[in-house]
């Protein structure tokens, strides 16, 4: 007999229009569609085509009229800045309505773009809904980043208005966001109509006459304004991720397949119950925070946190403990490194006893590879399932995890479990045959994707067919490679492209090395990610100077690592490179970063067969020991 879990997997793949057709039962439509799935124009695919709904009304408005009026829909805690603030469902609408009006002053309407440049506040999650609740486009981009990677975002997107406030809080740090947004605007060739700008009392930011408008001033004359139907298959968002260059990728994500599949996974994979709390700790310029603080959470009825603040250092160790505590949280969603920052600050969880965490039931980790060990210990700690869960940004929600609202499986270390319904995940070859159960390939997804995952990339529908789907005809191309085990459990070990992790950030390689090589002196240069302990991985730099430059190296690197922080930005996290003679290439000139990465982590390499120098390697070996990295000899031979 087979499992729920498997029944559940095998009927979304034998007839996904009648699965999804199901879930879609949770969702408010305005218009009912005419095709659950359109697939006249493989490989480009579409959910409930002909539907109209709106993302924002079914976030607030239907709790309201359904009698959710007074529950909690948003816990704003704060411990940078001291505060807690509970909005019911009411006074969520209503603020809502009004951000809403406020955008419609300035000729906001369907289908124009809003770029939210904001830190963890509530008026971030008022915007994005209030862009949803007009039909228009929001963009939200990450705080860390620096103008520079603002203004690409901003010439791609093209929107009417940008909204921003005066300053982030990182730790005990005000970071300023508008010289930021001042940069990104002079860079730009788009112009904005508006930049409305919210002033913290933190840190005020200085208003340009006639181009910014103070946020409360444009708020205190707004009208509330109602929901704007909206083709389900019309853009509710873009959200930019990094790609193999440092041009960033448009992630487009529609408004009927996306409420279906996220309002699903409430109940099917996170075993919530709508009423109760939910707390995704991360970032509202992700896409775990677009999907897990604001959009499934609200959609499903549940009170979601906005939590801004660290896992350590605001004010401890036990910061994550005290929120779950009181607010009552039952399913926690985070990244492993934050995790690996508390077990690293409190090792033996002493803080946990300071708190009441019965209500907890579950602990989701997401984002990059959680290491057996950080699993283990957040197990013992909290002894709750703690679930590995496998997505990205162009999911937008997980494709294998263990789907504890239908059945609770076994979990297996290394492992993101299995398959979600919905997902036909397969591993093949570089000839494109399926590989051996336990043998490492690429991880495709078999199309048509489910709903609410990406149907293009904005702007780009031939790049969205040459970076996903022309690998392997008819599956989506991951960007991962990894294996599936003989019970079906998979298993995800590494990018198969220039994409690193670092903190749960994913970040390309590929956009660092473009930072270098700008530099004057630098000829040539590699970017790899190196293992680290607390963030997963780490960029490192190896730069080749050009002939004739005898400037000291500590002055070059510490300007490369400048320029990195002011071109992408501090999330980076650059902060290491290192001056080699040459770069390690094959006879065709492929730079050899997977043999650095494994020189520099001290893992074992050996001599690629195609190296055309292969005495640079002990040299690049003893660069990266100079600096702490590369505690293994090398090891000669072919292979
Ligand atoms: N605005 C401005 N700057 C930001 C920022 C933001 N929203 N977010 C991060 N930064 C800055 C940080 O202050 C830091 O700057 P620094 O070099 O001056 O110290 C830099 O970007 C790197 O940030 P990060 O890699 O996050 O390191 P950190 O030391 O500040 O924090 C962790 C480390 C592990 C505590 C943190 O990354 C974390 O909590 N991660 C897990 C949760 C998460 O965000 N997951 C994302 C997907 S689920
Ligand atoms: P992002 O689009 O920023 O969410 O990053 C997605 C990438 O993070 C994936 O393609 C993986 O490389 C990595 N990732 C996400 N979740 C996991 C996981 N559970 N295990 C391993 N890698 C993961």
């Amino acid at each position: 007999m087979s499992s729920a879990y498997e029944t559940a997997h095998r009927q979304s793949l034998e007839d996904p229009e009648r699965f999804w057709s199901g879930a879609a039962s949770g969702i408010h439509w305005f218009r009912k569609w005419d095709r659950i799935l359109d697939d006249s124009r493989p490989p480009f695919y579409r959910w409930f085509a002909g539907g109209e709904v709106n993302t924002c009304y079914n976030a607030v408005d239907r709790h309201v009229d359904a009698g959710r009026s007074e529950q909690a829909a948003l816990i704003y805690d704060s411990p940078v800045t001291g505060t807690v603030r509970t909005f019911t469902y009411a006074e969520l609408l209503s603020h809502v309505e009004r951000v809403a009006g406020m955008l419609a002053a300035y000729g906001v309407g369907r289908g124009d773009r809003v770029i939210i440049y904001m830190p963890m506040i509530p008026e971030t999650v008022f915007a994005m809904l209030a862009a949803a609740r007009l039909g228009s486009v929001h963009s939200v981009v990450f705080g860390g980043f620096a103008g520079t990677e603002l203004a690409a975002r901003i010439d791609d997107a093209r929107p009417r208005l940008v909204l921003s406030a005066s300053c982030g809080i990182e730790g005990d740090r005000v970071v300023p966001y508008k010289p930021q947004l001042d940069i990104a605007i002079r860079a730009c060739t788009h112009e904005p109509e508006r930049i409305v700008v919210l002033q913290r009392p933190m840190r005020t930011a200085e208003l340009i006459p006639g181009r910014d408008v103070d946020w409360d001033q444009a708020l205190a004359g707004a009208s509330p304004h109602g929901c704007v139907p909206v083709a389900a298959t019309d853009p509710l968002y873009v959200l930019y991720t990094s790609g193999t260059t440092g041009r960033p990728k448009g992630i487009v994500r529609d408004n009927g397949g996306h409420l279906v599949a996220l309002n699903w996974t409430m109940d099917h994979v996170y075993g919530v119950e709508p009423g109760e709390v939910y707390w995704a700790a991360s970032d509202l310029g992700w896409v775990v925070g677009h999907s897990y603080i604001v959009y499934a959470p609200l959609v499903h009825g549940n009170t979601t946190v906005l939590y801004e603040g660290k896992p350590v250092g605001t004010p401890d160790a036990g910061a994550f403990w005290r929120v779950i505590a009181e607010h009552g949280v039952v399913c926690l969603f985070t990244a492993p490194t934050a995790f690996r920052a508390i077990k690293r600050d409190d090792p033996r969880g002493y803080f946990v006893s300071k708190h009441d965490l019965t209500r907890l039931r579950s602990l989701f980790l997401a984002g990059e590879r959680l290491d057996p060990d950080t699993l283990e210990w957040a197990q013992d700690l909290l002894g709750i399932p703690v679930l590995d869960h496998w997505w990205q940004t162009e999911t937008g929600w997980p494709i294998t995890a263990n789907c504890i609202g239908i059945e609770a499986l076994p979990t297996k270390p290394g492992s993101s479990s299995k398959p979600v319904p919905g997902w036909d995940v397969r591993v093949l070859g570089p000839d494109g045959r399926p590989s051996k159960s336990g043998a490492i390939g690429a991880l495709v997804c078999k199309l048509p994707l489910p709903p609410g995952t990406l149907p293009s990339l904005w702007n780009a529908p031939e790049r969205y067919r040459e970076t996903y789907l022309d690998a392997y005809a008819g599956y989506y191309l991951t960007g991962d490679a990894g294996y599936i085990d003989d019970d079906g459990y998979v298993f995800v070990m590494t990018r198969t492209d220039d994409v690193i992790n670092v903190a749960g950030h994913r970040l390309s390689t590929g956009a660092m090395e473009e930072v270098l090589a700008s530099h004057p002196d630098v000829a040539e240069c590699a970017v790899v990610g190196v293992a680290d302990a607390l963030k997963g991985q780490l960029p490192l730099g190896l730069l080749v100077l050009k002939s004739g430059v005898d400037r000291g190296h500590d002055a070059i690197v510490s300007e490369v690592v400048q320029l990195v922080r002011r071109e992408i930005g501090p999330v980076a996290a650059f902060k290491t490179a290192v001056v080699v003679p040459r770069l390690p290439k094959t006879r065709s000139g492929k730079i050899l970063r997977a043999t650095m990465r494994k020189m520099a982590d001290g893992a074992p390499y050996s001599m690629p067969a195609t190296i055309d120098d292969p005495d640079i390697l002990p040299e690049i070996g003893a660069a990266l020991r100079g600096i702490g990295y590369a505690r293994q000899e090398p090891e000669t031979g072919g292979g």
